[in-house]
């Protein structure tokens, strides 16, 4: 084992304002590195982590104004954010107030566009409690908001004043929760100047999806996205790359009725993905074998995890076709030629297409039903 436990603060630049990203190895830690002395506080967290977690939080939430929401899609909807602003107007919060999230994606989303437009803009903090958000959606300043049944079409930039991450909340979190949040670190272990995925492996080796160097994973995994968005938080060329395996993993869980969890549907895309860049002459493939292998051993294997459905390569690539991505008839897929470089290359959704997607899925891919 290799992985060196580096757990200090993440300096995040960003075009709003810089912002740290602390790490502690239990929550009391956590909230301690959260800098709210003097400032008018209200508590948004998520109902499970409100239950799950009611004594560790009771520093935050005894002391301050706490609204305790469920996380779905319809908590991070406009009839959400109505709801969230009401209570923020009942509870005094006024342009120097200070929002606390605590919770996953979904309260991440629904308070930083909250934050965005109350009183034009409001500060806000973050104590991630999922994989997913911990390792990559705490970063980056995006927010999401649905318009049922659509799925993010509003959104804003809003970066938060501080994130404070341990992954101590994990422990409640169930195995395809987790597994669903290694989509994203999986990625990110490939990318750019600070790649890591032998640290990865060696950790996943070591101690499976529950790993006790998940907060090493996760710092390395939001060092990786770091560079990616300081260099390009407004989504242009570059964070692009962060789509990779991302066009067919949507694709699939679309055409699932989103029975497949987001992570799970990544890491069969970065398999597919990998397998088409080795076919295109890109992708390294010996790294293509190892990346499979790893997606069979800690992900398929391991949790035991099968698709619910046979995925048809017609399907899959007319689902691409309606990717936003797609320009002129081609689409722009994030392909990886070795550790730490992806590139973007277009491709035409032609025929040609088609039968390789469908050759990959004659074969024996990861999660084959
Ligand atoms: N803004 C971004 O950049 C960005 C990026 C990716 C995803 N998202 C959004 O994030 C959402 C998904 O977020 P997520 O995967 O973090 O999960 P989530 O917030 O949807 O939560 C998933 C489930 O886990 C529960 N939960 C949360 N923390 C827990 C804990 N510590 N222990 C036990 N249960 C816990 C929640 O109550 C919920 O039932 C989606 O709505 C997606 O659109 C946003």
């Amino acid at each position: 084992m290799h992985l060196t436990a580096d757990l200090s603060p993440l300096h995040i630049q960003s075009r709003q304002w810089d912002y740290d990203v602390t790490f502690a190895t239990d929550i009391a830690g956590a909230i301690d590195q959260l800098n709210l002395e003097g400032t008018h506080a209200l508590v948004v967290v998520d109902e499970q982590v409100a239950l799950a977690y009611d004594a560790e939080l009771a520093p935050l939430t005894q002391q301050h104004p706490t609204l305790i929401l469920p996380a779905t899609e319809a908590t991070k909807s406009l009839a959400g954010v109505g709801q969230l602003i009401d209570w923020l107007l009942a509870n005094n919060a006024v342009r120097s107030s200070r929002i606390v999230a605590i919770g996953g994606g979904c309260i991440q989303d629904l308070v930083s566009f909250t934050a965005h437009v109350y009183y034009r803009g409001i500060d806000w903090v973050f104590l991630p409690t999922t994989v997913l958000s911990q390792s990559d959606s705490c970063i980056g300043a995006k927010s999401g908001i649905n318009v049922l049944p659509y799925k993010n079409p509003l959104g804003t930039l809003h970066s938060p004043r501080q994130i404070a991450i341990t992954t101590a909340f994990t422990q409640t979190l169930p195995d395809l929760e987790i597994a669903s949040g290694y989509g994203e670190i999986v990625k990110l272990a490939v990318t750019g100047p600070r790649h890591f995925f032998g640290r990865l492996k060696d950790a996943l080796d070591e101690g499976g999806i529950r790993t006790p160097h998940l907060l090493e994973l996760t710092r390395a995994s939001l060092a990786a996205k770091q560079v990616i968005i300081e260099e390009d938080e407004y989504e242009t060329d570059l964070r692009r790359i962060l789509n990779y395996g991302h066009s067919f993993g949507h694709a699939l869980e679309a055409i699932s009725g989103h029975n497949v969890p987001h992570g799970l549907g990544v890491l069969w895309g970065i398999d597919l993905i990998n397998w088409l860049g080795v076919r295109w002459g890109m992708t390294d493939p010996e790294l293509a074998e190892r990346m499979s292998v790893l997606i069979r051993e800690q992900f398929q294997d391991a949790l035991n995890y099968r698709l619910p459905i046979d995925p048809k390569a017609e399907d899959l690539v007319a689902m691409v076709a309606r990717d936003k991505k797609v320009a002129h008839g081609r689409m722009h897929f994030a392909v990886l030629r070795t550790e730490g470089d992806l590139v973007i290359e277009p491709r035409v959704l032609d025929d040609q297409l088609r039968s390789d997607v469908a050759e990959y899925l004659r074969g024996d891919y990861p999660f084959k039903a």
